[in-house]
Formats: structure tokens, C-alpha cells, sequence
């Protein structure tokens, strides 16, 4: 396995095997590891699996949550390899950031909701990063998880309105067994929050229960997985709870078409997303 720090040490691809790329902001976990095991599928033998750590600063609203991101570079490239990735790209800032740069991807529709409205300039953070790895690495499939459902839904929308010449690959959120969706996030939890942040997870499935079972007005829906989350013992506070379309992310008031179920909660400072699509 190569762990390459500079754009420029990538070479031209030679052969027409898949390159994949799977990017990642480090501190990997089983859902990580999930995409780059979906990836190593996808390339077969005679492709290349690339996974990229590189936590980016213009993704961050936040210089707290920037500062406080955790840093495990050691652990991660011995992840990667016992995974079977062929590179690893793990550049500083300036090694993508200009002094200067000026030019940003700015994805005007999907962004405006759910996390887009709480952090105000992430998904920009998100696509011009995105698309820079994208140029860096000339990957054929990128690979995304859908815990992160509206940051793959902008990027295959990115894909789509830039014509880049790349696929996008899904993959299923990874859960504790408890329920509650593996992040980075999740070790600076206390015990107790920890224990109480399943509830996320069976406020979802309470909501799409009833879904299944005939009812199909957004209001109800949302409340009955708000009575959930509100019950907490540890306080999680609702940052959004919402239900939209899952290809326009736009709002509904009934559901007639694939819709979405997505949350972030805060347990003290600690924000945590989840969603569920309702069919
Ligand atoms: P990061 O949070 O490190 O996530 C990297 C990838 O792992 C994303 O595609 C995310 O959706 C996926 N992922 C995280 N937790 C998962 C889980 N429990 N199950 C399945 N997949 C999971 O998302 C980012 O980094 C950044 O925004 C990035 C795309 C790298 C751009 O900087």
C-alpha cells in the first residue's frame, strides 16, 4: 500500500481497471471500513482502491469542531491496508488549499435544508473538496455513505449538473447493535448519552412503522418519532426533524413519492445525524 501527501505524486492512469475512491476525514470506523470493503469489491483484482484522509477545513463552520476532530493517522493506514486499499492520499491543507484559491462549488437547491441550514457553507466545503479529490485522484467511482444521505445526494447532483466523468456507489449505514449509526462522533459521547442515543434510531423506525401501516401525513409522522427523541433521559435536543422528498429534498406534506426521515440531535456538544427512507 502507497501513502502518497502530494497531488502530484499521483501517475496517469494506464490500464482501464476502475479507480476508486473513497473519501474519508479519518478517524476510521466500521462504516468506513464498509465503503472501502465495497470498494476493493468493485475494482476486482485489477483495479485500484484509493482512500483519501484529509480533514477539511472549509467543511467546518466551527473552528472548535475543527480543532476537536479526532487524529488517528497511525491506526487508519493500518485499517487500510488490512482492508486492501492500493493508496492512501493523506495531504495537509496546503497541499490542497491555495494561499489564494478562489474558486468554490456552490450546490444551490439540495443544500438548503437539514444540515445545509444549521451549517451555513458546508456543503460548499463538501463539493469543491469533493470535486478537487475527484481531479487529483481521476477516479472513475467514488464511494459514499448514505448516514451522510443529502451529502451524497449533492455530490451525485454535482456529478450530474458538472458532467463528471465519475460514478457514484451508496452504501447502507453501518450501526452499533444497538441501533445507534458508527461516527467519529460518537466516542465523545458520556456513557450515558451514549446509552440514551439509540432512541434516534427507534424514533425513525417508529415513524416509518406507522408509515407502513397507512399513514402517510409528514405532521403525524414527525411527531410520533418527536415524542421519541424528546423522551430522552439526557436531554437530546432536536436540531432538525424533517421530512422530505429524497431526490428533491424538498419539503412534503403527504407522502406519494420515495421520501426521507432525517434528524440531527445535539447530546450536550455533540451533534449526531441519522435518516431512514420511507417507501
Ligand atoms: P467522513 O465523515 O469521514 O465520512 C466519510 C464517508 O464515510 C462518507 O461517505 C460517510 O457517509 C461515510 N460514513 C460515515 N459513517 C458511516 C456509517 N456509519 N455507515 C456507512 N458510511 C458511513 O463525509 C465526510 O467524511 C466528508 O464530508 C468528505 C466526503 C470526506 C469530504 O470531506
Amino acid at each position: 500500500m502507497k501513502v502518497i501527501s502530494q497531488p502530484i505524486d499521483f501517475c496517469k492512469k494506464t490500464t482501464t481497471a476502475p479507480r476508486i475512491i473513497v473519501p474519508t476525514m479519518g478517524a476510521l470506523h466500521k462504516g468506513h471500513l464498509e465503503l472501502i470493503h465495497r470498494a476493493r469489491a468493485l475494482a476486482g483484482k485489477k483495479g485500484e482502491v484509493i482512500v483519501t484522509i484529509f480533514v477539511n477545513p472549509t467543511q467546518f463552520n466551527n473552528p472548535s469542531d475543527l480543532e476537536k476532530y479526532p487524529r488517528t493517522l497511525e491506526k487508519d493506514l493500518e485499517l487500510c491496508r488490512e482492508q486492501g486499499a492500493d493508496v492512501v492520499f493523506t495531504p495537509a491543507p496546503d497541499a490542497i488549499y491555495y494561499s489564494d484559491h478562489s474558486v468554490n462549488i456552490i450546490e444551490g437547491s439540495l443544500s438548503n435544508r437539514l444540515c445545509g441550514a444549521t451549517r451555513p457553507g458546508h456543503f460548499e466545503g463538501v463539493c469543491t473538496v469533493v470535486l478537487k479529490l475527484f481531479n487529483i485522484t481521476r477516479a472513475d467511482i467514488g464511494v459514499f455513505g448514505k448516514k451522510d444521505f443529502q451529502q451524497l445526494a449533492i455530490i451525485r447532483r454535482m456529478v450530474r449538473d458538472l458532467n463528471l466523468a465519475v460514478q457514484i456507489e451508496g452504501v447502507e449505514t453501518v450501526r452499533e447493535p444497538s441501533g445507534l449509526a458508527l461516527s467519529s462522533r460518537n466516542t465523545r459521547l458520556t456513557k450515558a448519552q451514549h446509552a440514551d442515543a439509540p432512541r434516534i434510531r427507534r424514533a425513525l423506525l417508529a415513524a416509518r412503522k406507522l408509515c407502513s401501516n397507512g399513514e402517510l401525513t409528514v405532521e403525524k409522522l414527525i411527531s410520533s418519532a418527536r415524542e421519541i427523541i424528546d423522551r430522552s433521559d439526557e436531554s437530546a435536543q432536536i436540531d432538525y426533524l424533517e421530512l422530505l422528498d429524497s431526490e428533491t429534498l424538498q419539503p412534503i406534506t403527504k407522502i406519494s413519492r420515495p421520501a426521507l426521515l432525517a434528524t440531527a440531535v445535539f447530546y450536550g456538544n455533540v451533534r449526531l445525524i441519522d435518516n431512514i427512507e420511507l417507501n
